[in-house]
This record gives structure tokens, C-alpha cells and sequence, in this order.
């Protein structure tokens, strides 16, 4: 079977059951795969969206051999009760290959597995690599697996290849990881993923625009005054102390899940919903936000570390007692930028995002805040100035839509009051128990590339933030911790919208 055409991807439809392949897992005994891959893969085969002809192999340097890596595959199923059907099929498919990802000699133990349990299952010889490791590890790997042959297509078998974010660290190495990837596969072999696209409702934020008539003639700078997105987290950096270190607020959440948010929201109509129409889409819009001047840096990005503070009543430690973190850390845990973006229809339309760690609540939305009425026609019945109209998507939790607007109170006098219509996904749809990755490894199994990041998606990503990051690391920040565990963020993200008169929303009750 040959790989199916990208252009001919249909992401709203009918799910297609999956081509057969084999899964290699990089990093089986790690954190993501314990977390997301192995109930990811339940869930795939409960729903009946795994091909027959399916079987996994772990790698990792751990101390396992077939029999411990299948208790522990059972051990990470989702919890509540099982399908034990399933879990037997499963079992009966997962196998696992030890070894140090820089040794050539794992890659001929891992080729002559792959043949083997090709053979066992009646695997036409489609691979599906995931490499659930360091980046470090990511050029090494993706080497060692073309010289083994493990990427080499040929008539009737794909080879794929999954890369975990981080991918790179600045502009410069991800370019240089991109060229180094790039030598190796082919762009169609390469699945860059970016969990925030498995989220169903970042994905209804392409059938929200696209798929509905009346809201893409108003998404524009005529009626939109500004843009805000929100990605709050109540935890900490938790124990991931010597990765944050490394990386801080905006390395972690921008280039990568605020900008598919940013993109998604910001970019024009695709005009298929095949893989390459959409992401070209995508990067066009990011190629669009205007660069940072080193003075825009310092107008229009805040940063912000937590301090000790509390969290649902308890006290909690601040960021540079976390396990770890140095003492004198200025690592942010907290960014927040202004963005503009320089294309027709947004031209003086400010987009806000925000993201930070040990914030007051956890969500992650995107407010839409349509301009006023251009005037109070009630003014002279002594009746409040207008509403203002918010359209709210809530990517999480409470997954849903709403929609705020004035209304008249009840009574006599002439006042208003400001009212809310809203969807709720849970409602209507029931709550799905589902990691995000289930549709992730669905599309690369076949041959979807929608959700996953192109090359140059990637950079445009990094090359948003290069100007902060470079004027942040020249610019050691003084006053840090500046905000405390429990609260909204560092003062002066604030500031930065009340300069604009403008004040951040969410989270909706
Ligand atoms: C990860 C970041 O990519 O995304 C984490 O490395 C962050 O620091 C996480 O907590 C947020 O993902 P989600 O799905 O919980 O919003």
C-alpha cells in the first residue's frame, strides 16, 4: 500500500480504521509513555481503531525484558474498569528491545526484532517510530534508525517518525535539528507533534470558524477589538526542576501550544482541510506577527517568576525551592506578551497571551472581545454603557464555547445587565475519557499530517520569541520572585493591558 496522499486528508468525517503497522517506542519506560501512549493505545483498540495487524515494541536503556515491559504496559492502562479482552489483545503484541540509543548495535537487535514481530503479527512492514526521549537523543536516533534501514520506504510500507516537543531550544537549533531531521527523512516522514493539537477543542477551533456561516464575516479588525490567550496552570514545575531550568515559561508553552492556538485563531481559511492547505495557512499567519524591537521586548513582554504562596489553603514553596531549581534561579515561570499581527485583517487588533505556572486557577482560553456598541442609545434614560461582547472558547477544562452580551434587566428602569450564552462539550457531547494523543497517533498511522507541525511551522514558532529570549538572557531580570503562589502573575501583566485600557478576562466561571 503506499502512503496516502497528505493533500487528500479529510480531517471532519467518518474515522478510517488504521493501516498496519508496528510501533517502536523510544523511551518505553518513561514518563509520556506511562502517562499518554499506553492508554492512548487502549483507548485506540477499545474504539476499534488499531489495525489487526498491530504490535508495539518498547526501547529504552531500563532494565526490562517482553515479560516485565507487558506488566508494566498493564500497569499504565487507563484506570476503571477494563475491557480485558483488549488488554489480552494487547498483551499479546507488545514486546520490548533494551539498549543505549548510542549504540549502533541496539538498531541491528532493534532491525531484526522489527522483522520478527512483522512476522509474528503480518505486519506489511509499515513502521511507526515514537521518539519519547530528550531532544538530545532525536538527531542520534533518527541516524542510527536510517542507517539500520529502519526509515528506508519501499513499495507497500511507510516509515514514520514521531518527535516530542522540545524540538530545539532557540531559532538557531531548531533550525539546525530541522536540517539534521531533514537529511535523514523526507518532511512527509516527519510527525513534529504538539499535544495541544490532539485536544478536541483546538481542533473545533477549525469547524467553529470554518465549518459555520455567521462568524467568519465578523472574525476581523472591524468588529474584533482584541484577542487574549490564556494558558493558566495551578501546578508547579513539580518534578521537572532541572528541564524548567533550561527552558523557563516561554520556551515551554509559546512557540509551541500558544502559537498553535494563535495560528489556529488568527490564520484565513484554508481552502482544503488537507494537511498542507491548513498548516500553510498556519504559517502564514505566524510569518505575519510583527517581530519585536529590543524596546517592544521591554513594552510589550512581561515576565515573572512564583514565590512561596498558597494553593487551595496549603502553603507551597516558591520557585527556587522547587527540587532542582538554583537558589537564584531567573528562570520564568510566567510570560506574557502583545502581539500585533501585520496582514489586512488584523492590523490594530492586539493579541494578549499569557502563561504561567502556580497561577489562581487552571484553564486555557481564548477570548474574542468584539468592539462596543458605537454608542449608548440609552444613555439619556440614565441606562449603563454597553456590554462588552466576549465570544469565550474554553479549551480546558470545562471544554465549551460561550458567549457574553448586554440584556435587559428586569424592572422599570432602563438598565443592563451583562448575560451569558454558553455550550458546554460535556454536556452535550458527555465527557470522553481521552489523553489528547488517541487521534495523534491515529492520523500518523494514517498518513495525516493535519495536526502535526511542519518544519517551518516550528521556526516561525521560535522566531517569534528569538527577540525576547535574547533581550531577557542580555537583560537579567532584578525583582524575582515578583509574584506570589496562588495569584494571577507578576503586577505588570497587568499594567500591560491597563495601558491599553483593557483588563484580562477569564476564567469564566
Ligand atoms: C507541556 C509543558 O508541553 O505542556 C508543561 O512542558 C505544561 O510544562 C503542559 O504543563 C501543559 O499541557 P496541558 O495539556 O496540561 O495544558
Amino acid at each position: 500500500m503506499n502512503a496516502p496522499d497528505p493533500t487528500k486528508a479529510v480531517v471532519v468525517g467518518a474515522p478510517r480504521g488504521a493501516d498496519p503497522c508496528v510501533m517502536v517506542i523510544f523511551g518505553a519506560s518513561g514518563d509520556l509513555t506511562k502517562r499518554m501512549l499506553i492508554p492512548s493505545l487502549y483507548n485506540l483498540a477499545v474504539e476499534k481503531l488499531l489495525a489487526p495487524k498491530f504490535a508495539v515494541i518498547g526501547v529504552a536503556t531500563a532494565d526490562l525484558d517482553d515479560t516485565s515491559f507487558r506488566e508494566q504496559f498493564k500497569k499504565d492502562l487507563p484506570e476503571g474498569t477494563l475491557d480485558q479482552k483488549v488488554v489480552a489483545w494487547l498483551e499479546e503484541r507488545v514486546y520490548f528491545v533494551r539498549g543505549n540509543f548510542e549504540d549502533p548495535g541496539l538498531f541491528q537487535t532493534l532491525a531484526k526484532t522489527v522483522t520478527d514481530v512483522a512476522k509474528a503479527h503480518d505486519v506489511p512492514g509499515n513502521l511507526m517510530h515514537y521518539l519519547a526521549v530528550a531532544p538530545g537523543f532525536i538527531g542520534t536516533i533518527i541516524r542510527q534508525l536510517n542507517a539500520a534501514g529502519l526509515t528506508t520506504e519501499s513499495e507497500g510500507a511507510w516509515r514514520r517518525v514521531i518527535v516530542e516537543k522540545p524540538f530545539g531550544h532557540d531559532l538557531e537549533s531548531a533550525r539546525a535539528l530541522n536540517a539534521e531531521i531533514k537529511s535523514e527523512l523526507r518532511e512527509d516522514q516527519i510527525y513534529r507533534i504538539d499535544h495541544y493539537l490532539g485536544k478536541e477543542t483546538v481542533q473545533n477551533l477549525m469547524v467553529f470558524r470554518f465549518g459555520n456561516g455567521i462568524f467568519e464575516p465578523i472574525w476581523n479588525r472591524r468588529y474584533i477589538d482584541h484577542v487574549q490567550i490564556t494558558a493558566a496552570e495551578t501546578v508547579g514545575v513539580e518534578l521537572r526542576g532541572s528541564y524548567y531550568e533550561s527552558a523557563g515559561a516561554l520556551r515551554d508553552m509559546v512557540p509551541n501550544h500558544l502559537s498553535q492556538l494563535l495560528s489556529l485563531t488568527a490564520m484565513e481559511p484554508p481552502f482544503s482541510f488537507g494537511a498542507d492547505a491548513v498548516r500553510d495557512e498556519q504559517a502564514k499567519v505566524m510569518h505575519a506577527a510583527q517581530p519585536f524591537s529590543g524596546e517592544d521586548v521591554l513594552s510589550r513582554a512581561v515576565r515573572g517568576q512564583y514565590g512561596e504562596g498558597r494553593m487551595d489553603a496549603a502553603a507551597v514553596p516558591g520557585y527556587r525551592s522547587e527540587p532542582k531549581v538554583a537558589a537564584t534561579s531567573r528562570i520564568e515561570t510566567y510570560a506574557a506578551l502583545k502581539l500585533t499581527i501585520d496582514n489586512w485583517r488584523w492590523a490594530g487588533v492586539p493579541f494578549y497571551l499569557r502563561t504561567g505556572k502556580r497561577l489562581a486557577a487552571r484553564f486555557t482560553e481564548i477570548v474574542i472581545q468584539f468592539k462596543r456598541a458605537p454608542f449608548t442609545l440609552f444613555r439619556h434614560a440614565g441606562a449603563d454603557p454597553p456590554t462588552d461582547n466576549r465570544l469565550i472558547l474554553r479549551i480546558q477544562p470545562d471544554e465549551g464555547i460561550s458567549l457574553t452580551f448586554g440584556a435587559k434587566t428586569p424592572g422599570t428602569v432602563m438598565r443592563q445587565s451583562e448575560v451569558e450564552m454558553r455550550f458546554s462539550y460535556g454536556d452535550f457531547f458527555g465527557v470522553q475519557s481521552r489523553t489528547g494523543y488517541e487521534r495523534l497517533l491515529h492520523d500518523c498511522m494514517i498518513g495525516d499530517q493535519t495536526l502535526f507541525q511542519r518544519a517551518d511551522m516550528v521556526e516561525a514558532g521560535w522566531a517569534l520569541i528569538q527577540p525576547v529570549l535574547d533581550l531577557w538572557s542580555a537583560l537579567p531580570v532584578r525583582n524575582f520572585p515578583n509574584y506570589a503562589a496562588g495569584t494571577w502573575g507578576p503586577a505588570e501583566a497587568d499594567d500591560l493591558l491597563a495601558r491599553d485600557g483593557r483588563v484580562w478576562v477569564g476564567p469564566t466561571p
